[in-house]
């Protein structure tokens, strides 16, 4: 067990004394004229559609860009917002979140133990390839202490070095996972990932252009299989720890071939996946500069949206199924790479974050990072002073209490999507609403009103529930909390359950309203229940949320078996049985591939492979022939999400001039992701180049800055981003606009 399960659990709820109970049956006063709704859950697990597996207590969780690290944790002291705000994230479900330490600047950073600074270093005689060298920087072990320094028993994934190819890359690998051992010992590396997004490897420099997938599977197993013999063998450590996958996206052209059904023909498969954790998978909603639409809050939270954005991923989920090994979600975000203010930074994302972690869950995702930059309006807090702003904590955080009350510490949950009925048509896509089990029953349902009510409105109106327990409930006492805020488009003062925290001031809870509300469920086993618009409500029977017990026996049962994927096997005293292997590599149902087929550019584009080839063949000229002018051109043909982007800064520096020209060789993959609804035409008329990501504001070579020369591609505030070197698709579209696909192509083999 690598869990302390036996913490106590917050809230301390106040005194009982001092807490009204009230029957607030004015709640649930409506007129004739409110919009009703109703929802059914069925009565038992066994009968609901769509269930998730058994929750895992740091499901909901956070990725750190490595190069941000220290942002986050602090360096000889500890960042006490991060920490506060972590743990008490812990004192809900009894494990702090899970965190995935990677992205783009971990494929840049070489361990060196004679690096004696917390922060990284530029590596002087960096040699590796890439648009960023993949060894253009050190880190220390000082840089692992300070991870240390987060709550005790935080599950970590840790992603290693893949990109770097020197002639020691084995020795170089090895000794990054044995200092990841031998310095964490707060944390709990529970897994390690082997690369950031190989499908973005031959667009970032780091592999020629005839680099496959299969090569990916060959060069993983190889160190898979060293690092396992070398670091994971020694100490127990079972050889399942490694989480493939890792591409930024499966729905594109580079990206297909790192769907699973394909990546278990290649070396991942080595001894039939005995080296497979589970399945890494990175996305978002939406990305700047790659998103071919303008996005608005309005549009975040139409929650149709979501779902079809998510189908291929969803399809991939059930793939990993297929192969008996889960699927994981480690780099999310509504929008990438750093938010948009006014919209990520508003409750209305806290609302789009607290529905996504539910429905990620109803399609087999068994963890989900969201992932955070100390400069992203993203990120649920800010760690550090940027541009004079002080940290402070966000409204989406509280979508991370909300979930994590709601889930609790029984390990025992599962989550199903319920079926609204009678939606009018002013809230088509504005309502969503989940079945919480504890063991096979209902414990509570989830209810969100996404429909943009804004703060100048004065009076916002309200969707009533209609709940359909079983009668078995009739009379129980159900218990409400409500996440809530003066508007979508609030900043600040979000509540959730009565507490805020921001309050305080260093992220601590503070109840702002005692008054435990509660109502009972009727004799015919109705409910009716009042969401006001840009609201959400979760109602629970059988206990007010916030302070439930750790169950031991039931977690200790799921840390033993969870999706989560061996949180328990990293003890460092575990001898693990045998690793289990792929339940199957064949079977994958044909609608992964269905749903793709008409979805993705690269296969859709009716010539097929003939013309995909004819196509590639161009690029490749005009990568070698036309490079120059090509930029030039999609400069000037309005690119305006990434002119606008490095407007301020280096336009001229070596990351962001390749990232230009690679978007260049690729209009396709990022021209094709337009809003379902765009009239056509419209796409075409706001092509996108590819932009890598700003990641992180942290002065990573300021110790000892003067003495260090900055990297070259240094932005953002705070004076010195390592930005990762990616291009990155988001929001895989399902709606096809064939016109400006065509017209893209053309104009990509002219
Ligand atoms: C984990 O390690 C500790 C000592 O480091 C040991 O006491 C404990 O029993 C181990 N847990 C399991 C599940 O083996
Ligand atoms: C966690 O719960 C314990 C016991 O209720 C409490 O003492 C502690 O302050 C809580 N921690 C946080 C971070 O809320
Ligand atoms: C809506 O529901 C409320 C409360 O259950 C009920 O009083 C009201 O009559 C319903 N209105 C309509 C139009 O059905
Ligand atoms: C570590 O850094 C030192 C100082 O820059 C350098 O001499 C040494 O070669 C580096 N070691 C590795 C393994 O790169
Ligand atoms: C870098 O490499 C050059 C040539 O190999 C060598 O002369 C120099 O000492 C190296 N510098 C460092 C800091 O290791
Ligand atoms: C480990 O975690 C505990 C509690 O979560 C914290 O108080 C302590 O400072 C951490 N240890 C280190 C070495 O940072
Ligand atoms: C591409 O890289 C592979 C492996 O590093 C190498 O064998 C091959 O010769 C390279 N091809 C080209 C065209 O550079
Ligand atoms: C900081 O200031 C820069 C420059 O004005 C701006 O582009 C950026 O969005 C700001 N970032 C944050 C997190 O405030
Ligand atoms: C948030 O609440 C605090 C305390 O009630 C109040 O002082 C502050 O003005 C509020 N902020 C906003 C933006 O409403
Ligand atoms: C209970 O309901 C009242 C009235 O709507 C509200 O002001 C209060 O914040 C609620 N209490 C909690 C703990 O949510």
């Amino acid at each position: 067990m690598s869990h302390n399960l036996t913490r106590a659990r917050w809230p301390a709820l106040p005194a009982a004394s001092r807490v009204a109970i009230f029957m607030l049956s004015v709640l649930f006063i409506s007129t004739s004229s409110a919009t009703n709704v109703s929802v059914t859950p069925a009565p038992q697990k066994s009968s609901a559609q769509s269930l998730s597996p058994t929750i895992s207590p740091s499901y909901a969780g956070m990725g750190i860009e490595p190069s941000n690290l220290l942002s986050f944790t602090g360096t000889t002291s500890v960042n006490q917002l991060t920490f506060q705000l972590l743990s008490n994230l812990a004192n809900y479900t009894g494990v702090p979140p899970h965190l995935r330490i990677g992205g783009n600047s971990g494929d840049n950073m070489i361990y060196n133990s004679s690096i004696n600074s917390y922060y990284l270093q530029e590596n002087p005689n960096a040699s590796g390839q890439g648009n960023i060298k993949t060894d253009f920087y050190f880190f220390g072990p000082n840089y692992f202490r300070a991870l240390d320094r987060m709550p005790k028993g935080t599950p970590i994934t840790y992603g290693l070095n893949l990109a770097y190819t020197g002639a020691d890359a084995l020795d170089r690998i090895s000794e990054q996972a044995t200092a990841a051992f031998d310095l964490l010992s707060n944390v709990t590396v529970v897994g390690l990932e082997i690369g950031n997004e190989p499908d973005l490897y031959v667009q970032n420099s780091y592999r020629n252009y005839s680099w496959t997938a299969t090569d990916f599977g060959n060069e993983w197993s190889t160190r898979a299989q060293h690092v396992y013999q070398q670091v994971l063998a020694p100490r127990n450590i079972g050889s399942n720890f490694f989480e493939p996958a890792t591409t930024a996206t499966t729905a594109t052209k580079s990206g297909q071939q790192f769907r699973i059904p394909n990546l278990v023909e290649t070396g991942v498969a080595v001894e039939n996946g005995i080296y497979v954790a589970g399945w890494n998978q990175h996305d978002y909603y939406y990305y700047v500069g790659v998103s071919t639409y303008q996005l608005s809050l309005d549009l975040l939270l139409n929650l149709k949206q979501t779902s079809d954005q998510f189908r291929e991923w969803a399809n991939q989920a059930q793939q990993a199924l297929v192969t008996g090994k889960p699927y994981y979600l480690r780099e999310m975000g509504s929008v990438g790479p750093t938010g948009i203010q006014g919209i990520s930074d508003t409750f209305g994302n806290t609302l789009w974050t607290l529905n996504f972690f539910l429905y990620a869950a109803t399609v087999q995702v068994s963890s989900v990072q969201m992932h955070l930059t100390d400069n992203s309006y993203g990120s649920p807090w800010q760690p550090i002073v940027i541009n004079g702003t002080r940290p402070h904590v966000r409204s989406s955080y509280y979508a991370w209490a909300a979930f994590d009350q709601v889930i609790g510490a029984s390990c025992d949950k599962t989550i199903a999507p319920l079926t609204v009925a009678n939606i009018p048509s002013t809230y088509q896509n504005r309502l969503s609403a989940y079945t919480i089990y504890k063991g096979d029953n209902i414990e509570s349902i989830v209810m969100i009103n996404t429909q943009p009510a804004y703060m100048a409105t004065p009076s916002k109106p309200d969707v009533y529930f209609a709940v359909s327990l079983p009668t078995s409930f009739a009379g129980q006492t159900a218990y409400i909390a409500v996440l809530t805020a003066d508007g979508a488009d609030a900043k600040d003062n979000t509540t959730w359950n009565g507490i805020s925290y921001e309050r305080s001031g260093t992220g601590a809870p503070t109840v702002v309203s005692s008054i435990q509300n509660t109502t009972q469920v009727g004799q015919d086993g109705t409910l009716s229940v009042p969401v006001r618009d840009s609201q959400a409500v979760v109602v629970t029977i059988g206990r007010a949320l916030g302070n439930e017990e750790v169950d031991q026996v039931r977690c200790g049962l799921l840390a033993t078996s969870t999706p989560e994927g061996g949180e328990n096997s990293a003890n460092g005293t575990v001898t693990a049985s045998p690793a289990p292997t792929f339940k199957s590599t064949t079977g994958f149902h044909k609608e992964g591939f269905h749903l793709s087929t008409g979805a993705i550019i690269a296969i859709a584009a009716g010539g097929g492979t003939f013309l995909l080839v004819l196509f590639l063949l161009s690029a490749w000229c005009c990568v070698r022939a036309c490079k120059k002018s090509r930029r030039r051109k999609e400069l000037g043909r309005g690119a305006r999400a990434p002119v606008s982007m490095l407007a301020a800064s280096q336009q001229e520096s070596p990351l962001l001039r390749n990232d230009m020209e690679q978007g260049a060789l690729t209009p396709k993959s990022a021209s094709f992701y337009g809003p379902p609804s765009a009239p056509l035409g419209s796409k075409s008329a706001t092509p996108r180049s590819s932009v890598h990501s700003p990641l992180g504001s942290q002065a990573v070579l300021q110790d000892g800055g003067q003495g260090h020369p900055r990297m070259p591609a240094v932005r953002g505030a705070g004076g010195g981003a390592p930005t990762g070197p990616t291009m990155r698709y988001a929001a895989m579209q399902p709606e096809y606009d064939e016109t400006s696909n065509r017209s893209e192509r053309s104009s990509a083999r002219r």
